[in-house]
């Protein structure tokens, strides 16, 4: 990569930071695009996100993805927030227009585009989502458009309940909240036809948990664990002994990713380019740990 007087900066914001896989995906999309782009991580704390956020607009840092524990508290500090951001109540994607710092949020879309690349049709079907958390609720918002039916467990009920008010009270569909425990899972899970896991429930280092008995699934089922780290966690590997349709979590965080570089770049984002990069970085990460 060659840097020049007019590469363009993007980076990613977050704390802690320093294991983040964006610099990899993106550095490696810009380098097959032959663009002259180049993505760094900052650590930025809280309590210093104003500052950044001013400071990046004034060195002109053309696009920032925003991650824990900012996607939330960064919405005030923006010039502008696109209406799905809004809704969710939270950014992972700035542009930088024209010295205006735009907000964007590309997990739902990003979770939606990996159903679709893995030929899982949300339309007409019934969801049951666990966790409603920042990516949970982001996920939420936008398969409650196309979904027929959409069921929100959450371990702190409040956040499910009020989640699934919003969005029946904004779409005027079928959404429902309550406690994520086990009889619920089991008892909601024998009339969906799709199950996603939006909690950190199976993420490294407690990779051999899972919020969902084996005995519970089944080969009509798609299941899709946003967590990829590990690459299949102990839900995606139950559910494929189960007969059941698989999305791994490294599906949405390139296709969120592809939606990041695609507002910055206004280029077609080469997916494949950055799933290999992605891969490899993360057998590389499980070969050291
Ligand atoms: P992210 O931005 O990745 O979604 P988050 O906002 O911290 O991270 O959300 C984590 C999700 O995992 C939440 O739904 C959380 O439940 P609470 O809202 O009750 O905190 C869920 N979660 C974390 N640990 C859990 C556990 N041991 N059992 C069940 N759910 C858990």
């Amino acid at each position: 990569m060659e840097i020049s007087g007019k590469t363009r900066v993007c980076g990613i914001f977050g704390d802690p930071v320093e294991h983040s896989l964006s610099p990899t995906m993106h550095n490696a999309a810009f380098k097959e695009l032959d663009l002259d782009f180049v993505y760094l991580a900052f650590r930025v704390k809280k309590e210093g996100l104003n500052a950044a956020i001013s400071g990046a607009k004034k060195l002109g840092i053309h696009g920032l993805n925003i991650t824990m524990p900012l996607k939330q508290p960064v919405v005030k500090y923006l010039d502008k927030v696109n209406s799905t951001a809004k809704s969710i109540g939270a950014v992972n994607t700035i542009l930088n227009l024209h010295g205006k710092f735009v907000g964007y949020n590309s997990d739902g879309i990003g979770a939606l585009k990996a159903l679709r690349e893995n030929n899982v049709s949300i339309r007409r079907k019934s969801v049951l989502l666990l966790g409603a958390g920042g990516a949970g609720r982001a996920i939420a918002f936008q398969l409650a458009q196309e979904a027929k039916r959409l069921v929100i467990l959450n371990r702190s009920i409040d956040k499910a309940k009020a989640l699934a008010k919003v969005l029946h009270k904004k779409l005027n569909k079928k959404v429902t909240g309550n406690l994520l425990s086990p009889t619920l899972i089991k008892r909601k899970l024998e009339n969906v036809d799709v199950l996603i896991n939006a909690t950190s429930v199976g993420m490294y280092p407690k990779a051999k948990r899972s919020l969902v008995d084996p005995d519970w699934l089944r080969p009509d089922l798609c299941v899709m664990d946003i967590i990829y780290n590990p690459l299949e966690t102990k839900l995606a590997n139950d559910a494929r002994s189960a007969g059941a349709k698989v999305v791994s979590g490294i599906e949405m965080l390139v296709q969120q990713g592809a939606v990041s570089f695609e507002i910055w770049t206004k280029q077609k984002a080469p997916i494949q380019t950055m799933k290999q990069a992605v891969l490899k970085e993360l057998s590389k990460l499980e070969g050291a740990c």
